[in-house]
């Protein structure tokens, strides 16, 4: 089956990049959140990534509109009926994916398969909670998707042969690099990251370094182009925390116990770039 229409569930951070890349590709996509604020905040942000490939020259003017002209901003999940492949991007929570999941197992063809964009919580039990599971798969982007390369094809237990190959050949329409990994806690962008990220939250929290001193140390010492609390600043310490969660409850390990004082921040409502507070000010 060709893949035309794309239902992207989720206007966030991750779920407008992933929109705006399969839409700069030529698909029609329906973008899917639970209040017209988010969709509104969701296209903006397209607009100015698109305006921002204008100023480099990657793309001209008339190259945005029409990109914007095939994304279709939707609050009613149930439109998503006709799209021939679906994609979630909501907030990383079990509850809230298991039952967009469930629904959207209704509501689309059965022959449709259904990704997520989970940065960690298992695709073998959402999966199982479909009657597909053989056409559930994790398609882990990477941010800010517009420009990262790399997509985790993440496979669950039940994940066919096929639906592997078609997630795969579609993040190679997107231009993107597709990489195997089977379905674990944190699979393995996540599971070697965010402990990296956690324990230089410990080493702020116990007055090791300050914010900036560790990520210099990264910066200059280990050529990563950005700190690692930038980089949880720029990812969601929601995020962040969500994900150390998932690994600590799947792996049982103690070296998964998310810092305290990531939790504390998170309670403040301290979330990174997107809340303008988090390690820096934004
Ligand atoms: N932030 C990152 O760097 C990153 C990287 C890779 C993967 N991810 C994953 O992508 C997913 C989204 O993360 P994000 O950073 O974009 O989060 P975000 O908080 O920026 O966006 C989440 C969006 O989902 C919407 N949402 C919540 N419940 C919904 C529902 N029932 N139906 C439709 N929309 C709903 C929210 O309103 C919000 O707009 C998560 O699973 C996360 O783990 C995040």
């Amino acid at each position: 089956m060709k893949i035309q229409r794309v239902g992207v569930i989720g206007a966030g951070t991750m779920g407008n990049g992933i929109a705006h890349v399969f839409a700069r590709s030529g698909y029609a996509v329906l973008l899917c959140d639970v209040a017209q604020r988010f969709l509104d905040r969701g296209l903006e942000t397209i607009g100015k990534n698109l305006d921002r490939e204008a100023a480099k020259g990657k793309i001209t003017a008339a190259d945005k509109s029409a990109v914007l002209g095939r994304i279709e901003p939707v609050l009613e999940r149930k439109k998503l009926a006709g799209c021939d492949f679906v994609v979630e991007a909501a907030t990383e929570k079990f509850d809230i994916k298991a039952e967009i999941f469930r629904d959207l197992d209704h509501i689309c063809r059965p022959e449709i398969i259904l990704a997520s964009n989970t940065s960690s919580i298992s695709m073998t039990k959402l999966a199982a909670i479909t009657k597909r599971p053989d056409k559930i798969i994790g398609m882990h982007f990477f941010n800010p998707v517009p420009v990262m390369k790399l997509v985790e094809v993440i496979r669950g237990l039940a994940t066919s042969d096929e639906t592997f190959q078609a997630v795969r050949e579609l993040a190679l329409q997107l231009e993107k690099t597709p990489v195997e990994v089977n379905d674990a806690p944190g699979f393995v962008s996540n599971r070697v990251l965010m402990p990296l990220l956690n324990e230089a939250m410990f080493a702020v929290m116990e007055g090791v370094a300050t914010a900036e001193a560790v990520d210099e140390v990264f910066k200059l010492g280990m050529a990563h182009p950005m700190g690692p609390l930038a980089l949880a600043d720029f990812i969601g310490l929601d995020v962040c925390l969500d994900i150390m969660r998932v690994m600590q409850d799947g792996l049982g390990d103690p070296k998964y116990r998310p810092c305290p004082l990531l939790i504390k921040m998170v309670d403040a409502g301290w979330l990174g770039r997107k809340s303008g507070r988090g390690f820096y000010k934004y």
